[in-house]
């Protein structure tokens, strides 16, 4: 078996405007891959696709995780096949605590219902390695969080599941410089053998700290071109024309 997340040929609509067309891309487990592109490209389109997003029809193409296609499970099914999607903008959830929404969800990875010791040991040693104190859990799932926090809370929940693949929608913007680092070492703690994943970023900024093993640049639904992460630093010095070229011919 193949421990991979496998994109094949993906079409994907909404409506009946096609927003992919015909996404190819592979990812083993160990790497983590940036996609980067112009907006309104379909980057958010493939995240949410990938884990499972009602809205979007695949139309043709499949998606493999771990060589099994993952098309007809639910986000549930996929989310315990260990894929983990970080938003671009994530969403409020009153009246749940960031404690218990991650017990819940610690559990619902496993299986089985993890003990609480475990889970607060666990919890503990997350919120160090994002210098975040331990007051921040009680509070309900981004009710009346600041954009910074939201996202420092998706790394918590990250670090608390251990996904075997993470895709990361601009889960750079809108941090500061600090938070930035912070958000770096949370994922760069978790790289290792057992995970890959997508990051999707504007900024090579981010690619310092995280540094990928591949990058790959979407233009109109399609990838055009891959490389290393020199890629991006020619992209931040010489923005999209030159991709947008390739992606006429
Ligand atoms: N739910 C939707 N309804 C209608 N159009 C949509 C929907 N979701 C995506 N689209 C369209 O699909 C195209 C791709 O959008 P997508 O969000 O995937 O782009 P993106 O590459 O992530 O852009 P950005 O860099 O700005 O985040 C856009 O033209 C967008 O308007
Ligand atoms: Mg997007």
């Amino acid at each position: 078996m193949s421990y991979q997340l496998e994109i094949r040929n993906l079409h994907v609509s909404i409506g009946d405007k096609e927003i992919l067309k015909g996404i190819n891309l592979t990812v083993p487990r160990g790497e983590l891959h940036a996609v980067m592109g112009p907006n309104g490209n379909g980057k958010s389109t493939l995240a949410k696709v990938i884990v499972g997003d009602p809205e979007y029809t695949v139309t043709e193409g499949d998606i493999l995780v771990d060589g099994q296609s993952i098309l007809e499970l639910e986000p549930d099914e996929r989310a315990r096949l260990g894929v983990f999607l970080a938003f671009q903008y994530p969403v409020e959830i009153p009246g749940v605590s960031i404690a218990n929404f991650l017990r819940l969800a610690v559990s619902a990875r496993k299986g089985e219902e993890i003990g609480f010791m475990e889970f607060y040991n666990k919890l503990l040693a997350a919120l160090k390695t994002l210098e975040w104190d331990e007051e921040i859990v009680s509070r309900y799932l981004n009710e009346g969080f600041s954009g910074g926090e939201k996202k420092r809370n998706e790394i918590l929940q990250m670090l608390m599941l251990e996904p075997n693949y993470i895709i990361m929608d601009e889960t750079d913007s809108g941090l500061d410089v600090d938070a930035l680092k912070i958000v770096a070492n949370g994922v760069n703690s978790l790289r290792g053998p057992n995970m890959g994943g997508l990051i999707i970023t504007h900024y090579q900024r981010l690619l310092n700290y995280i540094v990928p093993d591949k990058v790959h640049i979407i233009v109109d639904g399609v990838v055009v071109q891959s490389g290393g992460p020199e890629l991006a630093v020619r992209l931040d010095t010489e923005g999209y024309d030159w991709v947008k070229e390739l992606a006429l011919v």
